[in-house]
């Protein structure tokens, strides 16, 4: 099969893209930015994503994947297009999504359109817009012979890779059963994993997205709203999970208490949702007090920081971990952007290391002389810090030398946001350790 994909550079086009040609499909994928598509080529990558490169690399080798700023080339005889451009929330600040990339994604594609196409929509969209693609499309070009679909991703970063080749289910919104086979047939490698199909209506598989999304975030504000309660009362939100997580009607997953959850879906998803009710007079109520809760749950950390530490002011501060998860450079919604500036704000120096994210901090966390200075490593953070705030659980951190840690503080308060380390276990290592509901 022959596969275009327009936003081939973003993270989800560039994930698919060499998902798809690693499944034996030749893919071209087509950006718009120039730079990028000019690094990707010289084998840089844009994103940090485990096992990308070397994915891309080897398709790229094998000829079954291209990168080109081309839309014609992409679309000229392709079996299917995806349209995996981002769909950002709206500058008008009022939840929406921002749908200008995939509209004119759609316009671009309408003109090239030479053979039978399934065009199919990838980003994450409100209800109704494969229908608007498939309007643009028929508008532009009457004559296309083309099928519209929708295939919402379910990629976690860090692991998009696994979760692409191995799902839990794919999801296919069609009209017709031609589009339907177009899809079975690039998706065949998954089904004969066993992979179960979802094949439904275009509406039905948008909602399936935001629907999935917004009940992981409730799971995460549920968890972080009884860690306050487990606070309270005495009792460990990790045992609570796991006894909650034991019965099979709740499940285990995403039920890890935190500092709040972050990234470019969730905190995106849910608004969008809450708007799409609202404007159809529906009550999305349990969605709007996750998003109230998660916020909640940013303040009470901070919260928990001042409380360790006496007052922040003229206080140093170790960060381990600023990007909203570990095993990415994704600082979207990361809980350390609402958290840290309070800090900063209280008058704290802050020494932040993270494996992969500073980069990207410093354009939100700007380095400075006398309040933030970034760091090579863990070690140099604890260097006459008064505490450490472990603020994503990246693995180095996980068997962090505590006695040279101790060694290298001024102070001995540990703020473990990820629950990594033991109570006992640390206090016995002579911390002042402070976690979530525990
Ligand atoms: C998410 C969805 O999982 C994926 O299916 C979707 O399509 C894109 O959005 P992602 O944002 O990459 O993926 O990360 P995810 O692993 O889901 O974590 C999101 C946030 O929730 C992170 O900030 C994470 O730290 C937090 N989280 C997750 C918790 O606080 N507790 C948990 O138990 C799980």
């Amino acid at each position: 099969m022959k596969i275009g994909i327009i936003g081939g550079a973003g993270y989800v086009g560039l994930v698919s893209g060499a998902c798809f040609s690693e499944f034996g499909n030749l893919v071209i994928c087509v950006d718009k930015d120039q730079k990028k598509i000019s690094s990707i080529k010289r084998g840089i990558l844009p994103i940090y994503e485990p096992g990308l490169e070397e994915l891309i690399k080897k398709n790229v080798k094998l000829k079954r994947l291209f990168f080109t700023k081309d839309v014609q080339q992409a679309v000229k005889n392709a079996d299917a297009v995806f349209i995996a451009v981002g769909t950002p929330p709206s500058r008008r600040g009022d939840g929406h999504a921002d749908l200008t990339y995939v509209y004119a994604a759609a316009e671009e594609i309408a003109s090239h359109i030479d053979s039978y196409t399934v065009i199919v929509n990838k980003s994450t969209v409100p209800i109704g817009t494969a229908r608007k693609v498939q309007q643009i499309i028929r508008k532009k070009n009457p004559k296309a012979d083309f099928d519209i679909a929708s295939n919402p991703e379910f990629l976690r970063e860090g692991s998009a890779i696994e979760d692409f080749m191995r799902p839990d289910r794919v999801v296919i919104g069609v009209e017709k059963k031609s589009a339907e086979n177009v899809l079975r047939k690039i998706y065949n490698p998954l089904y004969i994993i066993e992979t179960p199909m979802v094949v439904t209506n275009l509406e039905t598989a948008e909602l399936i997205k935001y629907a999935a999304n917004s009940f992981l975030s409730v799971k995460i504000s549920f968890i972080n709203e009884i860690s306050a309660l487990c606070e309270k009362v005495g009792a460990d939100v990790n045992v609570v999970a796991k006894g909650i997580g034991m019965d099979k009607r709740i499940g285990g997953k995403f039920l890890k208490a935190g500092p709040g959850y972050g990234g470019s879906c969730f905190p995106k998803d849910t608004r969008a949702i809450i708007k799409i009710a609202q404007e159809n007079d529906v009550a999305l109520r349990i969605v709007e007090a996750a998003v109230e809760a998660n916020l909640n749950q940013k303040l009470r950390m901070v919260e928990k920081i001042r409380k360790a530490l006496g007052s922040e002011k003229g206080k140093t501060i170790a960060v381990l971990g600023v990007t909203f998860k570990p095993e990415t450079d994704d600082m979207r919604e990361a809980p350390a952007l609402t958290i840290l500036p309070f800090l900063i704000e209280g008058g704290a120096k802050l020494r932040i290391h993270d494996p992969q994210g500073m980069k990207n901090a410093k354009i939100f966390i700007p380095e400075d002389e006398v309040k933030v200075k970034y760091v090579a490593n863990p070690y140099e953070a604890a260097l006459g810090a008064d505490a450490i705030v472990l603020m994503t659980e990246w693995n180095e951190y996980r068997s962090l030398n505590l006695d040279e840690i101790k060694n290298l503080m001024k102070g001995n308060a540990f703020i473990d946001l990820r629950n990594v380390y033991e109570v006992d276990e640390m206090k016995k290592n002579g911390f002042k350790y402070v976690s979530v509901g525990r």
